[in-house]
């Protein structure tokens, strides 16, 4: 596997190169590229990604990345956007499910659902006109884009439950229609069940009644902002991993990002990484591995070596380590 490493900024450089500790242990055979992108590299260079970044990303298998920090400046170019939309990474997914030993904000653990968040257009277009007195941004939706994210919460649902809920916000944006036109028709042609929520009720009954929900299909900015929400049933947003799914590519990450309130100090939760790593694997078919990273994370968790966020005392590297410990004894 010729994988990218980019670790970012902020805690993105203490949490992938914790997830590439465990990596290490599963001695599998890897080629690691490292890829230097975001605000750090924006500071000292007057460029966050350039042509030649992009290249490297697109020539390998997959990529693990950490966290970037964003300025809210008008000039700087998101690199994520940016790395979404140049790979066509279409596809984001996020399994939001709880963890041994770690209690969510409800204090429940019988909820186990996936949102799929269209990745490349939606309010994140990145079309905007940026002025004195008034600013735009396009919110764009397409038929092709709702097509293929419909198609793959689908695909997703028929491994599952298949349980489809498509949220959106078509009584007040009429684009959404036809979000929620294609996303019916789709389901409709899987023989998938489905249903469908407006965003602003869906974010309040997944506080209440979680364990009713097995795949969510959205738009990108409400599927953003869901599943940060949903790290608050799982127990933090150090523990939430994702993937961006493409025709030829894939991304994993964290779902949470720099977190500059806490960067450098080693408190980081490395979790959501090394499940993303977990995810990575699954992807390209290593399961035996994949596996033993959860059996080694149980452990850790089970052990009560947990970091701040968690309630407990641990450091990053700490966490790690017992991962890492736990894998070595298997082999
Ligand atoms: P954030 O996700 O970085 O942090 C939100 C809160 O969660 C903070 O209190 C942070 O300490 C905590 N947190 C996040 N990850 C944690 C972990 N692994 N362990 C323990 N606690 C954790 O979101 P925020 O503060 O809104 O954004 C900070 C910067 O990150 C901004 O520049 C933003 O643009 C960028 N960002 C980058 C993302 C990415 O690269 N994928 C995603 C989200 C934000
Ligand atoms: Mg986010």
């Amino acid at each position: 596997m010729k994988l990218a490493i980019i670790e970012g900024d902020g805690i993105g450089k203490e949490v992938i190169p914790a997830a590439v500790k465990v990596l290490d242990a599963l001695r599998m055979d890897v080629e690691k590229i490292p890829v230097e992108l975001g605000y750090g590299k924006w500071e000292r260079t007057g460029s966050a990604i350039t042509d030649q970044d992009i290249d490297i990303l697109k020539s390998c298998d997959c990529i693990l990345f950490g966290a970037v920090t964003t300025p809210p400046d008008p000039d700087y170019k998101s690199v994520l956007l940016t790395i979404r939309k140049e790979l066509d990474m279409y596809a984001n997914i996020r399994p939001i499910k709880p963890l041994p030993c770690v209690n969510g904000i409800l204090g429940r653990n019988d909820f186990n659902f996936v949102i799929v968040r269209e990745n490349t257009e939606g309010l994140y277009s990145g079309i905007e006109e940026i002025g004195e007195d008034a600013s735009y941004t396009k919110r764009v939706v397409t038929r092709k884009g709702s097509q293929r994210i419909a198609e793959y919460a689908c695909k997703l649902a028929k491994s599952r439950q298949n349980k489809l809920t498509i949220v959106h916000k078509s009584n007040v944006m009429k684009s959404d229609k036809l979000f929620l036109d294609v996303c019916r028709s789709t389901a409709a042609a899987h023989e998938v069940e489905y249903g469908d929520e407006l965003v602003d009720s869906m974010a309040y009954k997944l506080m209440v009644s979680p364990e009713k929900y097995d795949v969510i299909v959205t738009t990108n900015l409400f599927g953003d902002i869901l599943s940060d929400m949903s790290g608050a049933l799982v127990g933090g947003l150090g523990l939430l991993p994702s993937a961006n799914i493409g025709a030829g590519h894939a991304f994993f990450e964290p779902v949470h990002g720099s977190a500059p309130d806490i960067a450098g100090e080693d408190l980081a939760n490395p979790i959501a990484a090394i499940l993303s790593l977990k995810m990575l694997l699954e992807w390209h078919g290593n399961m035996t591995e994949a596996a033993l990273i959860e059996e080694a994370l149980e452990s850790t968790l089970n052990r009560g070596i947990k970091t701040p966020d968690l309630g407990g005392s641990f450091t990053t590297e700490e966490v790690a380590e017992s991962i890492v410990d736990h894998i070595r004894i298997k082999f």
